[in-house]
């Protein structure tokens, strides 16, 4: 199994304490308390306090391992950031999968209302897209990229289509194919799109950017396989959200379909395949902290 030294391991701690404050301080700037009638506390309240923050992280260990613009990238970390709070709150809302805990709180709907919910939630999506446009300081086909690379992300090619295809699989039992088609889509396309910012911040070879792509899109399957696992072996308390939940909603999961061993062994094998395509990228030492990030996504426990 592959795995990064004692030392990597903690240079990337230290790195993601620093970046995870830098993450946090800009979504608290961007995400406004004064939008009408409430709407704002309804997105601060869906958006801050809480959260690994995972996709936030690969932008920016994306970007350095290519010596990208960090601040360009730190406005893709938020922007990721706030399509993927968006879709939590749309995902827990009771015409989706209906649940009332998330990152260890009430869900928003719960809180606030379904239509707050609805509204914070679309309002979220837009701000994203106004984070990545400013009308000064970042170079326009910059812009345009980053853009293009987080709205095919988030649409119906990927999270909004695989969301439409769990929604559509309740009560199934899909292939392996099918369900990797699923996860790449609902969770995978955000989680490669958070590495290929991080690296369009930056200039890249044709096997750097191949590398990273494949990188992104192995940690972004296993993330939702090790999120099907988590589910059944972890409690609510230390998930920050409802345990057990896919198999009371009749989900077809990783582990209802394949069994929690072969969910198991295909996130590790997912792993293998991110740690050689960064060995593919031909970046070395410099992808250092993706190298880490991607243990991080399998060996997490939340
Ligand atoms: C949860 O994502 C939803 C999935 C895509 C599986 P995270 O586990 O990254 O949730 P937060 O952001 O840490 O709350
Ligand atoms: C959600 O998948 C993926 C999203 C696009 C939000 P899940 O429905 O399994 O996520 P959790 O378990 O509620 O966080
Ligand atoms: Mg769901
Ligand atoms: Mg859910
Ligand atoms: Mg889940």
């Amino acid at each position: 199994m592959p795995s990064a030294s004692i030392q990597a391991v903690a240079d990337a701690d230290a790195w993601a304490r620093a970046e995870l404050e830098a993450v946090e301080s800009a979504l608290q700037q961007w995400v406004p308390e004064d939008a009408p009638a409430g709407l704002g506390l309804a997105m601060r309240y869906g958006v801050l306090d809480g959260g690994k923050r995972l996709r936030p992280l690969l932008v920016l260990a994306a970007c350095q391992a290519v010596t990208g613009e960090r601040t360009a990238a730190l406005r893709a970390a938020v922007a990721v950031e706030l399509i993927h709070a968006y879709s939590l709150v749309h995902d827990d809302m009771p015409c989706m999968d209906n649940d009332v805990l998330r990152r260890g709180k009430p869900t928003v709907h719960v809180r606030y209302g379904q239509a707050q919910a609805m509204l914070a939630g679309d309002a979220m999506q837009a701000l994203a897209f106004e984070v990545l446009t400013p009308d000064t300081g970042m170079a326009p086909a910059l812009q345009a990229r980053l853009t293009s690379l987080l709205a095919r992300a988030a649409g119906h090619a990927g999270m909004a289509g695989g969301q439409a295809i769990d929604l559509a699989s309740i009560g199934r039992s899909l292939s392996e194919e099918q369900l990797r088609d699923m996860h790449r889509r609902k969770t995978g396309a955000l989680l490669q799109a958070s590495v290929l910012m991080g690296a369009a911040c930056g200039a890249t070879s044709a096997a750097a950017w191949q590398g990273l792509s494949d990188y992104g899109a192995a940690i972004g399957i296993a993330f939702q396989v090790v999120d099907d696992i988590l589910d059944v072996t972890q409690a609510s308390e230390t998930l920050g959200k409802t345990a057990g939940k896919d198999l009371d909603h009749n989900k077809p999961t990783y582990v209802s379909v394949m069994g929690l061993d072969t969910a198991r062994r295909t996130a590790e094998a997912l792993r293998l395949q991110a740690h050689q395509a960064l060995d593919a990228s031909g970046l070395g030492a410099a992808a250092g902290l993706l190298a880490v990030l991607a243990d991080k996504v399998v060996e997490r426990e939340n």
